[in-house]
């Protein structure tokens, strides 16, 4: 008795359109995938309960008439019906009305409703159909019928509904289905129907689902069907159609309003671009355009569609940028523009404004940042495939707030920097032999130890010594390097490079315009000279090409000590990096080149030589001229007093490289060297320096803060962040590997051997590169 209930409270025959709507907007806050379901409902309650709600069954009513039992038995006939669903169908028609034939029911002896679906039929309609001149439903969906659409079906005037889907119907929709002007509802999705979409469709003003995917149909779609203004849902999807989408939205010129809800038009060769028109369907709430040929840009009048939920235009070749006017969508909930040719940036309103529940712009063309939002409320599969598209990954996240604090940090190194450049300008014009009392002359053949080691360079396993001091100085030249005497060197002219706990270094121009560093020792700091020259002697044999070479030494009659090494034209990575004009840009290749060479001289310090440096700054490491980085200063410890040490320990953290434990410690280990390596690690990432720390804070901790609040883009130098999409997780993992070696608990740091390992995974090396793994390949003369 729900039928008799329903029809009272929803009276279809007299006002039937205004009812029919109003029951279906309310039954549509449900999901517009139910639309099949309430459809079916909807038509049963239309087709279904009127005559039994209207009528009284009288006898009359269940005798079957002579013309209707004649289409039943040829429709039988024609049908195949493997599993007997038919077999109460028997020849008598007797009960074919009264309820006793499956699937059929009638009103005054005429059959209204035709309903077997899921009935394994096969075989194909009868042209006979057209005698059942009351049939208001047609519901056969999911057999296996095939053949044509009888188009004996337009001549059935109270025909509402025909559900065919999911059959093997061919051929075409019969044109003639234009006269049925009751007819609400087609669905023939999944068959294997071709030609086009007949244009008589505009003659049935009632119908408002028009299902035809997953068929064979091709053209375009008529420009009548886009004048309907009965028409809520048009399914088109998996199929051939192709051409323009008509610009024709909208029913202008048929008086009402466009009632369209739903257009999916999906997996079809549509091409030229989306219809303006669309706009006009103010009651639209989903576009699905996607696996089409449609480019151009989105109009951004789509942006007055202010019912839309979902709008999926994806794989298409789209282009322009994502209409500003997007943001007044507030209905959406859904957008995919996947795989099309957007560019410009993704607006801040997507996901600010509207309640996106679900977006995809990946593989377009698109720049700039995500905004984080969006970044931090969906997958980063939905923003990949967009080079210039940052910040929705860890990998890829965006310079944001430390573009001024960089910038300015950079234009007070360079302020800082054009300061030392006109201190260093200033050629102290030190005739090194002024600081001694005495002018040496070229003496051969002499040696503190008395022996008579002449020049002889190139024997491999001892030390070429000119000793030079008939005052008492002497010269010893270790393997390499150029050829001088004491008297080029002590007459040398020099200029100050830089001066350090242990002394002052000097660039000296030898004759021919030769150039050695020199560093002058600070008096009373060294052991005394029998040590000093043992422990040089071994330093002069150290050979790696990461750690700069000692090509001589020079000991004064009076005790002054001068070290002589290969002159580093490129100067320390500390001036390189922090001390540059603004358009001279370090690219990652490079920092990571240098980081790796660091680490393969301080793992050969560590592994090889058994030496602690003790004061790895970037200052202490130099560039030779093809910006291969030498590690200096190393070993000098050892030339060096106990105090003198500690001294240079407390310096070393002065400048931020020290690692905390030292304050306790007082001693040097290979974990406070993986501590400063750490630091310039993090040196390199930032672009900033150790010194420039603020309010106490030094790199390591300044960089962890940032990284814990998840600003870890924050950290990067600016410079790197234009190939982010390129290196993003090489910036980040050697972030990490650097954090690692900056940690505060000493026995977490990685060993060197480590360290290197890490950075060889992180960015491996080319082929043509150096291999050398560290391990002292170069003649390192181990004692
Ligand atoms: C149209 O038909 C397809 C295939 O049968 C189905 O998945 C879809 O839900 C139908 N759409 C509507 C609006 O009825
Ligand atoms: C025809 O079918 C009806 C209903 O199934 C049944 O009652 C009747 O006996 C059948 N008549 C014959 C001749 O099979
Ligand atoms: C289409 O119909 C076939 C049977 O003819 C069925 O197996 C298939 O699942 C249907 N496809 C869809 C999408 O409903
Ligand atoms: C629509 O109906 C009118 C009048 O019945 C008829 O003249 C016209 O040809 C029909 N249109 C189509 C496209 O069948
Ligand atoms: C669909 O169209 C393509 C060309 O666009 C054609 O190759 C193909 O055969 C068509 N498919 C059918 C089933 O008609
Ligand atoms: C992407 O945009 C850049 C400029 O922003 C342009 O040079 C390039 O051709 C575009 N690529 C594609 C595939 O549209
Ligand atoms: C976005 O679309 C791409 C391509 O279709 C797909 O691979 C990816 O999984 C989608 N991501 C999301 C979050 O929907």
């Amino acid at each position: 008795m729900e039928s008799k209930y329903t029809f009272q409270k929803y009276p279809f025959q007299k006002t039937s359109k205004k009812n029919t709507l109003l029951f279906f907007s309310s039954f549509h806050k449900y999901h517009i995938k139910k639309t099949h379901v309430f459809t079916l409902l909807l038509v049963h309650l239309l087709v279904c309960t009127l005559p039994f709600g209207v009528l009284s069954q009288t006898w009359d009513g269940i005798i079957v008439t002579e013309s209707n039992l004649q289409a039943l038995q040829a429709f039988k006939q024609e049908l195949i019906d493997p599993n007997g669903f038919l077999k109460s169908w028997n020849d008598s028609g007797y009960g074919a009305c009264s309820g006793g034939w499956e699937g059929i029911k009638c009103a005054q002896g005429q059959v209204i409703v035709i309903q077997l679906p899921w009935r394994g039929l096969g075989g194909q309609l009868s042209t006979k159909i057209g005698q059942f001149q009351a049939l208001r439903k047609l519901s056969l969906h999911d057999n296996a019928i095939g053949g044509l659409i009888p188009k004996e079906l337009g001549i059935l005037p109270n025909l509402r509904g025909i559900q065919l889907y999911n059959n093997k119907f061919t051929g075409l929709i019969p044109p003639t289905l234009g006269s049925c002007t009751l007819l609400q509802n087609i669905d023939f999705s999944n068959n294997s129907l071709v030609g086009q979409i007949p244009d008589s469709f505009e003659n049935c003003t009632m119908l408002f689902n028009v299902n035809l995917s997953l068929n064979a149909l091709s053209d375009s779609i008529p420009v009548s069907l886009t004048n309907s203004n009965s028409l809520m849902f048009l399914s088109l999807q998996y199929n051939n159609f192709s051409g323009l989408v008509p610009d024709s939205w909208g029913g202008e010129g048929n008086g009402g309003k466009s009632k369209v809800k739903s257009l999916t038009f999906d997996h079809n060769f549509f091409s030229g671009s989306i219809p303006v028109s669309l706009s006009k369907l103010t009651d639209l709430e989903e576009i699905s355009f996607s696996h089409n040929k449609l480019n151009g840009e989105i109009p951004s009048e789509i942006g007055k569609l202010e019912k839309l939920k979902s709008l999926d235009l994806s794989y298409n070749a789209i282009n322009g940028s994502i209409p500003v006017d997007f943001s007044k969508l507030t209905s959406l909930t859904s957008l995919n523009l996947a795989h099309n040719s957007l560019n410009g940036q993704i607006p801040s309103f997507l996901g600010d404004e509207l309640k996106l529940a679900s977006l995809n712009v990946s593989y377009n063309n698109l720049s700039g940042s995500v905004p984080s939002q969006l970044s931090s409320k969906f997958d980063s599969s939905a923003f990949v495939g967009n080079l210039d598209l940052c910040g929705y990954s860890p990998s890829t996240k965006c310079p944001k707030l430390s573009l001024h604090k960089s910038r300015n940090a950079k234009e007070i190194l360079l302020f800082v920097g054009c300061g030392l450049l006109a201190v260093s300008l200033f050629i102290c014009c030190i005739i090194l032999c002024c600081l001694l009392k005495k002018r040496d002359t070229r003496v051969k053949k002499t040696d503190t130890e008395g022996g008579d080691v002449g020049p002889t360079k190139g024997d491999p396993d001892e030390a070429a010594a000119v000793g030079a001091g008939d005052g008492g100085g002497k010269l010893v030249h270790f393997e390499g390097g150029m050829e001088f005497t004491a008297d080029d060197l002590l007459c040398a002219t020099a200029e100050i490079l830089g001066k350090s706990t242990y002394g002052t270094v000097y660039k000296a121009s030898l004759v021919e315009g030769k150039q050695v560093a020199v560093k002058r020792l600070r008096e009373r700091i060294a052991k005394n000279p029998k040590e000093f020259q043992s422990e040089v002697s071994s330093l002069g044999k150290i050979r790696h090409e990461n750690l700069l070479p000692m090509r001589a030494y020079y000991l004064g009659p009076k005790g002054e000590k001068l070290l002589v090494f290969d002159y580093m034209p490129n100067g320390s990575l500390a001036s390189f990096l922090h001390a540059r004009g603004p358009n001279t840009p370090v690219n990652w290749p490079t920092r990571m080149r240098i980081t790796k060479g660091m680490t393969r001289g301080l793992l050969n310090l560590h592994t090889h030589q058994n030496i602690i440096h003790g004061n790895l700054t970037s200052n202490n490491v130099l560039l030779d001229d093809d910006l291969n980085p030498k590690i200096a200063d190393f070993g000098l410890s050892r030339l060096m007093t106990a105090a003198a040490n500690s001294n240079v320990i407390s310096t070393a953290g002065a400048l931020g490289y020290r690692a905390p434990e030292l304050s306790k410690l007082k001693k040097a280990n290979t974990k406070t060297d993986i501590y400063s390596l750490g630091v310039i690690m993090l040196e390199l990432l930032t672009g900033k320096s150790p010194g420039e720390a603020e309010d106490g804070v030094d790199l390591p901790q300044w960089v962890a803060s940032i990284v814990k609040e998840e600003w870890t883009n924050e950290v990067f130098d600016l410079e790197l962040m234009k190939d982010v999409s390129l290196i993003g997780d090489e910036l980040l993992n050697t972030l990490k590997l650097a954090l690692h070696c900056v940690d505060p608990s000493p026995s977490a740091r990685p060993e060197a051997q480590l360290v290197l390992q890490q950075l060889e995974e992180i960015r491996p090396e080319t082929p043509t590169s150096s291999g050398d793994d560290g391990a002292g390949s170069v003649p390192s003369r181990e004692e």
